[in-house]
């Protein structure tokens, strides 16, 4: 049973995909603690109703990033888990938390890794005028987004899509890919190998 440890901070759809996944007996992991950047995160919400112990480790409660990241990091190491899943957590996380973790953290994208890093990437397709869009679940690194790609979702981009019709079309294929991808790390089926992933090559 992999033990997760999730950050979001926002609507935390994925976090609920998740925690919905096992209800259902279809993913073997337990939630350990989910963390936010922002109090408000609806995320928080949805981890309290699941009974599982939520918090927010706000920024501007800190001095600096590094500070930040301390306290947060060693809140989620306390609870010990075994992967950490950023999952819309919107925060840089500083290099050198990241440094000591390679392989223990996994981000969720809204895009075809390496296109379109970084915000509003449902926008900066449409006015690219690509054909296709999806997401991309990968291991984290200091590089912004950067981190070797583990598994893709592919969307077509329709005549007449906004960003917001984009977003829904990506985040349908989120879910599935995240669960997909998490089955897979908690039966390592796949893992971190130096800078890359060593997969089954699925
Ligand atoms: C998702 O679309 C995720 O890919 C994106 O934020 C959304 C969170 O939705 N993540 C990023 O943009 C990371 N830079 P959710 O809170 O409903 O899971």
């Amino acid at each position: 049973t992999l033990r997760l440890a999730v950050l979001a901070s926002g609507r935390g759809s994925n976090l609920q995909a998740i925690l919905d996944a096992i209800d259902a007996g279809t993913l073997d992991a337990d939630v350990v603690g989910v963390w936010s950047d922002r109090s408000d995160a609806q995320a928080l919400v949805r981890a309290r109703d699941a009974g599982i112990p939520a918090r927010a480790v706000r920024p501007r409660d800190f001095a600096d990033r590094a500070a930040h990241d301390a306290a947060l990091f060693d809140a989620i190491d306390a609870a010990a888990p075994d992967l950490i899943v950023c999952a819309g957590y919107m925060r840089l996380i500083g290099a050198a938390v990241l440094e000591m973790r390679a392989g223990q953290l996994v981000n969720i994208h809204p895009s075809l890794l390496p296109a379109f890093k970084g915000l509003h990437t449902h926008q900066r397709v449409l006015d690219a005028g690509v054909a296709e869009h999806g997401c991309s679940v990968h291991f984290v690194t200091a590089e912004l987004d950067g981190g070797p790609v583990i598994a893709q979702a592919r969307v077509p981009v329709l005549a007449g899509d906004d960003a917001s019709t984009l977003a829904g079309r990506v985040l349908a294929r989120e879910h599935p890919l995240l669960l997909e991808t998490l089955r897979r790390i908690a039966s390592g089926r796949v893992c971190w190998h130096e800078e890359g992933v060593h997969a089954d090559g699925r």
